[in-house]
């Protein structure tokens, strides 16, 4: 099976020099991720991290995450989360991919495959940032119909922060992507998405929702205690962090999750 192998980070929180989550440093946990993908995964096409870069959006936890990815050999596309702070990260990563209206969503064509990265970072009222959740305004709704339709019938993959529907934990649900049923609506229309990934949660988990296949996998930092019933959704628990690799054929896509 000739295949090319996407590599998925998520959730990196990185904090100013100093601070740590759980007695962990975010830069450490990272670098130790990238030590064994290029260990691993020597021939990753490409790296694409779906947001959650830092834990409160500062100007130092960009600079020191920059400093950290240069580690990678393979092209990186980023995008952001609800823990990120849009203008801080763009004028930390100018060069970065964005659609025509600001937001940092991009396509990737790779192997008969597109890659189509959201942006659902929720600047849309203080009370929706507060809690956490996502959204897809009309503009980057716009966007991903433009990307698809596009697409001349390849398959699709579409990566972002947000899962667009619930996941089984009681208070993570409750911070999914908020307009997750329009985005259902939207990709109905195109029978080539074939697979959505997303982070947000930190915990792995996969499935499928309204026939597509989806996949979200942990940290790279602290993950999310495994109670169902949990309504806080700030506790966090220490145990190993985790990188994707997808492996996209002719045949399909390949979903593998590994610890480090
Ligand atoms: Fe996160």
């Amino acid at each position: 099976m000739l295949a090319h192998k996407i590599v998925v980070l998520t959730d990196l929180h990185f904090l100013t020099q100093g601070n740590t989550i759980l007695a962990m440093d975010p830069a450490e946990r990272l670098s130790a991720a990238i030590r064994k993908i290029n260990a691993t995964v020597p021939d990753a096409a490409h790296v694409i991290i779906t947001g959650d870069l830092t834990h409160l959006g500062e100007d130092d936890a960009y600079v020191r995450l920059r400093a950290v990815l240069r580690d990678i050999s393979a092209p990186v596309t980023l995008t952001v989360g609800n823990h990120d702070r849009r203008e801080v990260f763009l004028a930390h990563f100018p060069e970065v991919a964005k659609d025509e209206n600001g937001f940092i969503q991009s396509v990737i064509d790779i192997g008969g495959y597109r890659l189509i990265v959201l942006d659902t970072l929720d600047d849309s009222g203080a009370g929706s940032q507060a809690i956490s959740s996502g959204y897809l305004c009309e503009r980057r709704l716009g966007f991903l119909e433009q990307a698809l339709r596009s697409a001349d019938g390849r398959p699709a993959i579409i990566f972002m922060h947000h899962p667009p529907h619930k996941v089984g934990f009681v208070g993570m649900d409750r911070i999914r992507l908020r307009n997750g049923e329009a985005f259902y609506e939207l990709i109905s229309g195109f029978p080539n998405v074939k697979q959505i990934i997303c982070g947000h949660v930190h915990r792995s988990i996969s499935g499928v929702h309204n026939g597509i296949t989806f996949a979200i996998f942990k940290s790279t930092v602290d993950q999310q205690p495994f109670d169902f019933s949990l309504t806080d959704t700030k506790l966090s628990i220490k145990e190993a962090g985790e990188f994707g690799v997808l492996l996209l054929s002719e045949h399909g896509v390949v979903v593998q999750a590994e610890d480090f």
